[in-house]
């Protein structure tokens, strides 16, 4: 079965988030079940690839040519789709991002005519269904929503001087959302079969609360719509084996873990105290403006946070300014760090993400992984992984009285080894999920 994934970030290649943990190993799983994935990947600047060739498409009214690079992630193939003058060295946050992704789905689409199966993640492959529809390609189509908030929304008519995509389509196709053109409604109505990465965010989304105005599509929709939880790369993430950690350790032996720990204290001179990591995206999504507010209760409690992200520049100057205030029991690193992420995981007592909403969340997983238990909100994904006082701690308000209420449970848990132990044999591979997403294929193929 030839299926192509396409997506804006993959591990090791381009990484913002869990998306980019998605598209770097769940191909990799499906292989192992015999699927010929290959994944289709904009050529941001500085991801090393082979030149292989160029592919002629249409953009803005004339012919434009996209340059091939092929690149490799443990036996998968990763097709890299240049982006010519729209290339940048991150995937996002540019004010052209919308029509940068608009010439990457384009590019894709002239490439997609040898698959059985063509598998579009978010926003910047939602058109590809539609694309679908209109007879440019084959496939069926699998429509993946990893986050309903970013809906790849643009508010003129330029779309179709860039596409000549058909007038029609606007209300025809599902492009139209409130007078604006809504990509992520288009993959929605477009798709054979929709997914997001949990039942519990699969049956949110469909709600007022939760539908970021799309709820009504996506109940229009809810027969083709399921939810299957994300897995994790166990290799890569393996406490036993990875290769950031100065002290690998095990489930049947957490002496590592305790000098993880204490390595972790060390370098950000912290108190001996119980220690909560935050590894995470400065969103609004993530809450991180609650533990901000919570700070001096969290101080009061007498936990320790060590904090790694960027994101919201508002969010980035609070936390600089608090921890330059709390010497000894906050430290606060900002930007991407693969390495220091690692550290986190396996040398904090516990994981802090008090997500306002969150579509599955791997960072709680791989918390769990490396037996740090994870504190987190009841909402989404979290609320299907995390099992309040067994792997991990629950509590339900969004605002600074939540996070305090769950970082109170972790503390007062009167065995906390034994949450360790058991967050640590929970099966967060990807053994069952890509088995769904396998069989979600061949109910499309009519196998
Ligand atoms: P989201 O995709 O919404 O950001 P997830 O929990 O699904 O949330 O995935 C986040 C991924 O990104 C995890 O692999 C996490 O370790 C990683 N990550 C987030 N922020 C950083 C950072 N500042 N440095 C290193 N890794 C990070
Ligand atoms: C999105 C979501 C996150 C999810 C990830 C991978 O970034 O915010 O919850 O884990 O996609 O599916």
């Amino acid at each position: 079965m030839k299926i192509a994934f396409v997506a804006s970030e993959a591990f090791p290649f381009a990484k913002v988030g869990g998306l980019a943990d998605v598209l770097g190993s769940l191909p990799q799983a499906l292989k192992t079940l015999g699927v010929e994935p290959t994944i289709f990947l904009p050529w941001y600047w500085g991801i090393q690839g082979y030149y292989v060739g160029e592919v002629e498409f249409r953009f803005e009214g004339r012919l434009e040519q996209a340059g091939l690079g092929h690149a490799e992630h443990q036996g998968v193939r990763y097709v890299l789709v240049g982006l010519g003058d729209f290339a940048r060295d991150r995937p996002y946050g540019y004010p052209d991002d919308f029509r940068r992704f608009v010439r990457f789905a384009l590019a894709t689409a002239e490439l997609l005519r040898d698959f059985e199966i063509v598998h579009a993640h978010d926003w910047q492959a939602a058109l590809l269904p539609l694309l679908r529809n209109l007879g440019w390609f084959k496939a069926r189509t699998v429509y993946t929503i990893h986050n309903l908030a970013y809906q790849g929304v643009w508010g003129s008519q330029d779309f179709y001087a860039w596409t000549g995509l058909p007038g029609e389509t606007y209300y025809g196709a599902g492009l139209e959302h409130h007078g604006t053109i809504n990509l992520m409604k288009a993959g929605i109505v477009n798709a054979d079969a929709v997914t997001t990465v949990s039942p519990r965010y699969a049956w949110e989304i469909t709600t007022p609360e939760g539908g970021e105005g799309l709820d009504g599509v996506l109940r229009a929709h809810q027969h083709k719509l399921r939810g299957i939880l994300n897995g994790l790369d166990t290799q890569y993430w393996n406490p036993a084996t990875d290769p950031y950690l100065p002290y690998p350790y095990h489930a049947d032996d957490l002496s590592g873990k305790g000098q993880n720990r204490r390595a972790l204290l060390a370098q950000f001179a912290l108190e001996d105290r119980p220690t909560l990591g935050v590894v995470s995206r400065f969103a609004h999504q993530k809450g991180i403006d609650l533990i901000a507010e919570a700070m001096d209760g969290l101080m009061a409690l007498g936990v320790n946070l060590v904090v790694l992200g960027s994101g919201e520049p508002q969010l980035e100057r609070t936390f600089t300014w608090m921890a330059q205030h709390l010497p000894g029991r906050l430290a606060y690193v900002q930007g991407y760090n693969e390495a220091l992420a690692h550290h986190i995981y396996a040398g904090s007592d516990g994981f802090l993400m008090p997500s306002r909403f969150e579509p599955c969340g791997l960072a709680q997983l791989i918390a769990m992984r490396y037996g740090t238990p994870p504190i987190v909100r009841a909402v989404g994904g979290l609320l299907d992984t995390v099992r309040h006082w067994e792997t991990g701690f629950m509590f339900d308000s969004a605002d600074a009285g939540g996070v305090l209420h769950g970082v109170r449970e972790f503390l007062k848990h009167p065995d906390r080894e034994a949450v360790i132990r058991q967050a640590m044999q929970q099966d967060f591979s990807w053994d069952r999920p890509a088995a769904a997403y396998l069989e979600l294929y061949r109910s499309l193929l009519g196998h």
